[in-house]
């Protein structure tokens, strides 16, 4: 029986919360932030946020009715469009419709498990490398090496290791776009130009405009056949076959910074989250070691091994329960619709909020508590009342990559380190549109015998 331990969450208060309050101070940065104890309780609730009528289902059926059984009817709302557009234009992530399917059915058999599992050794080699650099007793910031890790293998595994896309510039250009966000989404909201009134917001255009100059070269050089056989590759090919010239190169752009961009920060801010809860908790940490000791002695390299950490995943999945890396999303009604009680109105928006269904009292016992063993075989839950990768026809593509790349990663640092929290060092969730510890996670590093 292992100790109850509650990670920090930020602080709820009793009563709602206004809907202004959204857009000043905290609460305008850090989604999860501003709470009400009443918001992990209700089955539902609704806001009306400058003109647009916000539902937010908290039952999973619910969840479940616009994510899969009525998935058609919702689609992604034209004011997120309006905020991602100008870093990942109409890719995958946020396009719709017939564009929308062309593209997944593009992309889809780079993610398929014979896929992924060829990429084992790419996701070891890199998290060897970065752990060799360490040295014991040092401080490290281990949401910066997590970020420069997953930035490190995303350039390898789907753009040949393009030398410009896993650069200290472009780890910062990034952080500044998505910091950028949540200013963007107050201007969005008024219907205004999206124009980058603070130091702020001008870092955040400097950073999508780094990021899409770049990746137009990267797309650019391989041109007129796409170069060499991987995702890129293979991606212009496709494009090029399906869409006229300048459409298709415009996709192949989107695609890129949409890929680039969705698959590294999410899987780096999971890393970041196991290895702070892990260091919080150092015998849980040294069984996890151990069975990463175990699974790479019997292959380091090999395809298996993810699935040779079963207590790890458990870890890892309890992670993303506690701190999903994509804290909310949102969909956009077309026609009329009931979610429960609730009458939805084309135009509405309908938020799906991981953070709050991850936490909800009528789903989960003790919601706020660590247990990595609600994920143990034979636990039964509702598909949709755990989703940290979203669900239904636009499930998240990357969630099997991610997954084996979270566990390589942590297994091979796991056996070789070991990382104890600074002592007095508060750790805060913070992020408007993915969830990092505020400042960074810095731990304390000490070689395992
Ligand atoms: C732990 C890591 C990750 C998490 C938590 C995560 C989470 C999500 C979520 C919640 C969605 C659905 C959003 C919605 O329905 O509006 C999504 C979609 C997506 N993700 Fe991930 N993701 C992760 C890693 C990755 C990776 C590694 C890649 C690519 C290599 C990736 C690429 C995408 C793309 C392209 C979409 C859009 C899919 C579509 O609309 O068809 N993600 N992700």
């Amino acid at each position: 029986m292992t100790e109850r331990f509650i990670p920090p969450h930020p602080p709820r208060s009793a009563g709602p919360v206004p809907v202004w309050r959204g857009f000043v101070g905290e609460r305008a940065r850090t989604a999860v932030y501003g709470w009400s104890e009443r918001a992990f309780e209700l089955p539902y609730f609704g806001r009306k946020v400058f003109g647009y009528n916000v539902h937010i289902p908290l039952t999973p059926d619910a969840v479940q009715r616009v994510l899969l059984d009525n998935a058609a009817n919702y689609v992604k709302p034209d004011i997120v469009k309006t905020l991602l557009d100008p870093t990942i234009g109409r890719g995958l992530l946020s396009s719709d419709g017939q564009l929308w399917r062309d593209q997944r059915k593009i992309v889809a058999a780079n993610f398929a498990p014979a896929a992924i599992d060829a990429l084992i050794p790419v996701f070891a080699r890199t998290a060897r490398n970065a752990s060799e650099a360490w040295r014991a007793a040092d401080r490290l910031d281990m949401a910066e090496a997590a970020t420069a890790t997953t930035m490190r293998i995303i350039a390898d595994a789907l753009f040949a290791g393009d030398p410009r896309l896993a650069t200290d510039a472009a780890m910062a250009h990034i952080a500044a776009a998505l910091e950028g966000v949540s200013e963007a989404r107050l201007q969005a909201l008024l219907g205004l130009p999206l124009f980058p009134w603070s130091r702020r917001g001008r870092r955040a255009l400097r950073g999508r405009t780094y990021l899409r100059q770049t990746l137009t070269e990267v797309v650019k050089d391989r041109l007129p056949d796409g170069g060499p056989d991987d995702f890129l590759g293979r991606l212009i090919r496709a494009l090029y076959d399906k869409f006229e010239s300048a459409e298709a190169l415009a996709l192949a752009v989107d695609n890129a910074a949409t890929f680039y961009l969705a698959g590294h920060e999410t899987t780096a801010n999971t890393i970041t989250w196991t290895l702070f809860l892990l260091s919080e908790q150092p015998d849980l940490q040294t069984q996890a070691a151990d069975e990463a000791r175990a699974a790479l002695a019997a292959g380091a390299d090999d395809p298996a091994l993810p699935d040779r950490l079963p207590l790890l995943r458990r870890i890892v999945e309890e992670s993303m329960r506690l701190y999903p890396p994509v804290p909310r999303f949102d969909r956009q009604a077309v026609a009329a619709d009931q979610l429960g009680e609730a009458l939805v109105s084309p135009g509405d928006i309908v938020s799906i909020w991981p953070w709050l269904l991850h936490r909800h009292r009528k789903l989960w016992d003790d919601p706020d508590a660590f247990d990595a063993d609600r994920f143990a075989p034979g636990r039964e839950r509702h598909r949709f009342q755990y989703i940290p990768f979203g669900g239904g026809p636009r499930v998240c593509v990357g969630s099997r990559f991610a997954t084996a790349e979270a566990l390589t990663v942590l297994a091979h640092w796991l056996a070789r380190w070991s990382f104890a929290p600074e002592p007095g060092r508060e750790v805060r969730p913070s992020g408007m549109v993915t969830l990092r510890p505020a400042g960074g996670l810095p731990l304390r590093l000490t070689a395992r015998p």
